[in-house]
């Protein structure tokens, strides 16, 4: 196992066994940053909001996410772009609220070695998901940033 991948699941672990508000946390600093991310989710029950967190869990502890969940991030970006109204830069703003939680709720481990290894997973994954947007035909947030200026 890779260091990377080995301080990231320390870093999950030490999350979910001292804190067990953290997806509860992750959303509150999701919706916090993000309002409208909020009113897209406000009538998605636990169960489901619970599916979506043990997905995005599985794709941070797969290296090369990329290469392995292509076919999955682009059926599951077209879903939530088409049918839950996503917009693109909300992958970033989960991915940052994301981080924030996990500093505090896996302080007992946290570290600037760790803060690398979780972070640099975390833009890997976002950014595998831009490219199956991209894929799917969609303008990704960067691109839209592009247009505009
Ligand atoms: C970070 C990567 C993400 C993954 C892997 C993911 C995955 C999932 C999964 C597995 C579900 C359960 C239903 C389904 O299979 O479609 C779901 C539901 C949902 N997700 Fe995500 N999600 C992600 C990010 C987001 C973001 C950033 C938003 C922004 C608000 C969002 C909004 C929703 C909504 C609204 C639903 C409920 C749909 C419904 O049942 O009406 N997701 N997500």
């Amino acid at each position: 196992m890779s260091v990377e991948q080995e301080l990231i699941e320390r870093a999950l672990e030490c999350a979910a066994e001292d804190d067990p508000q953290l997806n509860a946390r992750i959303y509150q600093n999701f919706y916090d940053a993000m309002p409208d991310a909020e009113a897209l989710m406000s009538h998605v029950d636990d169960g489901v909001r619970g599916k979506m967190m043990s997905e995005i869990y599985r794709l941070l502890l797969t290296e090369g996410v990329a290469a392995s969940d292509g076919d999955y991030l682009a059926f599951e970006t077209k879903t939530h772009a088409n049918s839950y109204f996503v917009q693109p830069e909300m992958y970033w703003g989960f991915s940052a609220a994301f981080l924030k939680t996990l500093r505090l709720s896996a302080a007992r481990v946290w570290s600037p070695v760790v803060e690398q290894a979780v972070s640099q997973r975390l833009d890997a994954m976002t950014a595998a998901i831009h490219r199956a947007i991209t894929q799917n035909g969609g303008a990704t947030a960067l691109e839209i940033r592009m247009d505009q200026n």
